[in-house]
């Protein structure tokens, strides 16, 4: 019993160490970011296709996950971590425009979040406006590796 608890609270150490030593590496961190927000757009999808009911909550969650993460997703780019990511190394070279495309999802999903939609053609509207952002970006700077 007691060995047992032991075993436990070093698998929960263990766990906690991994997620640090993954908070440090930008690659990790930023796959992170994208991650969440496709996650949150699949969220909106489902919404917005009638898969699932109309939720104010979750469209409000999902909106302020999209904006805050891409707003700190190109400060996760420093020089030479592309290697063992999707980053292509043109991002580097047009920083600026890489990070106006950032700065434009932000905004259309601050722009959703202040006129929060109300219904599902309200989401599948605003989905419309803010997944342009998605392929934009990753056709200029996002590799298949
Ligand atoms: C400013 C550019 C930019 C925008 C805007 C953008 N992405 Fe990305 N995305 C990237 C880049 C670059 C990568 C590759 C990151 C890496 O591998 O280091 C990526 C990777 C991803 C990934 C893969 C993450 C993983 O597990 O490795 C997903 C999913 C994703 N994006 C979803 C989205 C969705 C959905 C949107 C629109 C709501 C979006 N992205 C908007 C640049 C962008």
């Amino acid at each position: 019993m007691k060995l047992k608890m032991i075993l436990t609270a070093l698998v929960i150490a263990g766990c906690g160490v991994s997620a640090v030593i993954a908070a440090d590496d930008p690659v990790k961190v930023r796959e992170g970011l994208m991650k969440q927000i496709g996650g949150s757009m699949g969220a909106l999808a489902g919404i917005a296709k009638g898969e699932k009911p109309y939720d104010a909550e979750i469209v409000k969650a999902s909106l302020t996950t999209i904006s805050t993460n891409v707003k700190a997703f190109p400060d996760q780019f420093p020089a030479g971590s592309e290697a063992n990511s999707e980053a292509s190394p043109k991002i580097w070279d047009n920083m600026d425009d890489f990070k106006a495309k950032a700065a434009k999802l932000g905004a259309d999903a601050d722009v959703a979040l202040a006129q929060l939609p109300a219904d599902q053609a309200g989401v599948g509207a605003a989905l419309g406006i803010i997944g342009k952002n998605c392929g934009d970006c990753h056709q200029a700077y996002r590799v298949k590796k």
